[in-house]
C-alpha cells in the first residue's frame, strides 16, 4: 500500500487562499505543502519569522504555489489580527483557517508550575480561540461565506491522558468550540471540524513528547492496531478534503485519523489480541464443557 498517494485532482483548492498556524514545521509544514500543490495560496505564521521563511522558499520552489510567511505569536490577539490584516492585503480574502499551533510537552502535572500549565493552554486554546474569534468577526462583518474553520485536535480531547493535562484540557476546550461554532456560525457559510490525529512523527512533538531513548522504549506504532505510525501525507489528504468544498456539507465533525490507536486503548476484552491463535480451541472447549456441566 502507497500511504503517499495524493488523493485530491491538481486544482482541487485553485482559488482558495488558506492561513496555517504553526505552518513552518510539522504537520502544519506537510498540510501546506499539499495545499500549494492543489492550487491554493497558503500564509503560514508562528513565533519564528526565520523558520517561516525558510520554509515558504523550500515549498514555493517544491510546489510553484504562493506560500506568505507571517510572524505572529498566537496568544497575543493584537497580532493575531495584525497577521490576519497581513494576508488580506496580501491575498485579498481568506477561505480558511487551519488551527494547528501547538504548545506540548510531557510531566506529572504535580511537577507544573502554574505558568507551565498556562502557557500551553494559551498557544492551544487561547491561541485557536484568538485565530477563530478575529477571522470569524471578519468574515461576518464582511458578509462573507463558504469559510472554513479547521482544528488540528488529539484523540485525547475526548479520553484524555496523563502526564499531558494541559494539552488534554486545552485540546478538549478547541474540540467544544469546534462542535459548538458549526452551529452557531453555520447561517453565516462558516463550516468547522476538526482532525484528530494519532502519532504522526515531527520534531517538534517526538522531542517533547518522547525524548532521550523514551522513543525506542515506547515504540508507539506498538499501541496502534494497524501497527505503524501515520504518514503526513494521509494526514494531508484528509486536510485537503476537509477544506475543500467537496466537504461543504461536512460541519461539526472531529474526524480521527489513528490507525484505530485509541479504541485499542478502549475495548474492556481487546487485550485478549495477545492470546495465540492455538489458545482459542482450548479456551472454546472449556467454556463449551462447563456450560454443558451446569
Ligand atoms: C516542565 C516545563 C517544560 C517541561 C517548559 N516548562 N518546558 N515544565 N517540563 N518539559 C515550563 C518552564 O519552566 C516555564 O515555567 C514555562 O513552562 C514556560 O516555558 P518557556 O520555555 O518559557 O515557554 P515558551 O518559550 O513559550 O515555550 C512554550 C513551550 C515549548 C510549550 C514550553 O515547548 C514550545 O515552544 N512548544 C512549541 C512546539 C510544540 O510544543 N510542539 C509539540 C506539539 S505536539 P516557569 O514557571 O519557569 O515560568 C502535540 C500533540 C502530540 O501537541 C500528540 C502526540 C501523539
Ligand atoms: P510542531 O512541528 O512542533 O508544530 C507546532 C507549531 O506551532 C510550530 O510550527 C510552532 O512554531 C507553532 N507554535 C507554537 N507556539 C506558537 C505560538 N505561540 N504562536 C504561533 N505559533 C506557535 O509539532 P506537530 O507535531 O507538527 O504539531 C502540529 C499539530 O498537530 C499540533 O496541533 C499538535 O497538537 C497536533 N498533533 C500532532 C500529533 C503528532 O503525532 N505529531 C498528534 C496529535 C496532534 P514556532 O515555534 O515557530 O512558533
Amino acid at each position: 500500500m502507497n500511504f503517499k498517494n495524493k488523493m485530491l485532482r491538481d486544482d482541487a483548492l485553485k482559488g482558495k487562499t488558506i492561513v496555517v498556524t504553526g505552518g513552518g514545521s510539522g504537520l502544519g509544514k506537510a498540510m501546506t505543502k499539499y495545499f500549494l500543490e492543489l492550487g491554493a495560496q497558503v500564509a503560514i505564521t508562528s513565533r519564528n519569522l526565520e523558520k517561516l521563511q525558510t520554509t515558504a522558499e523550500a515549498l514555493e520552489s517544491e510546489t510553484g504555489g504562493t506560500c506568505f510567511p507571517v510572524q505572529c505569536d498566537v496568544r497575543d490577539y493584537e497580532q493575531v489580527v495584525a497577521m490576519r490584516d497581513a494576508v488580506l492585503d496580501r491575498f485579498g480574502s481568506i477561505d480558511v483557517l487551519l488551527n494547528n499551533a501547538a504548545g506540548n510537552f510531557i510531566s506529572p502535572t504535580e511537577r507544573l508550575s502554574a505558568n507551565a500549565f498556562d502557557v500551553v493552554i494559551d498557544i492551544v486554546l487561547k491561541g485557536s480561540k484568538n485565530c477563530t474569534l478575529a477571522f470569524g468577526k471578519h468574515w461576518i462583518d464582511k458578509k462573507e461565506e463558504n469559510k472554513t474553520i479547521l482544528n488540528i485536535v488529539t484523540t485525547y480531547a475526548w479520553t484524555g491522558s496523563a502526564y499531558v493535562v494541559p494539552s488534554a484540557t486545552a485540546k478538549a476546550g478547541v474540540l467544544a468550540m469546534t462542535r459548538s461554532l458549526a452551529v452557531e456560525w453555520a447561517k453565516y457559510g462558516i463550516r468547522s471540524n476538526a482532525i484528530a490525529p494519532g502519532p504522526f512523527p515531527t520534531r517538534g512533538a517526538w522531542d517533547r513528547l518522547l525524548p532521550g531513548d523514551l522513543a525506542e522504549k515506547f515504540d508507539l506504532s506498538k499501541k496502534v492496531p494497524l501497527r505503524r505510525v501515520g504518514d503526513h501525507q494521509e494526514l494531508a489528504n484528509l486536510a485537503a478534503y476537509l477544506v475543500s468544498d467537496f466537504s461543504a456539507y461536512v460541519n461539526g465533525e472531529v474526524i480521527t485519523i489513528d490507525g484505530g490507536e485509541w479504541l485499542e486503548g478502549a475495548g474492556q476484552f481487546n487485550l485478549l489480541q495477545d492470546i495465540p491463535e492455538e489458545l482459542w480451541d482450548q479456551l472454546e472447549a472449556m467454556v463449551i464443557a462447563k456450560r454443558n456441566k451446569s
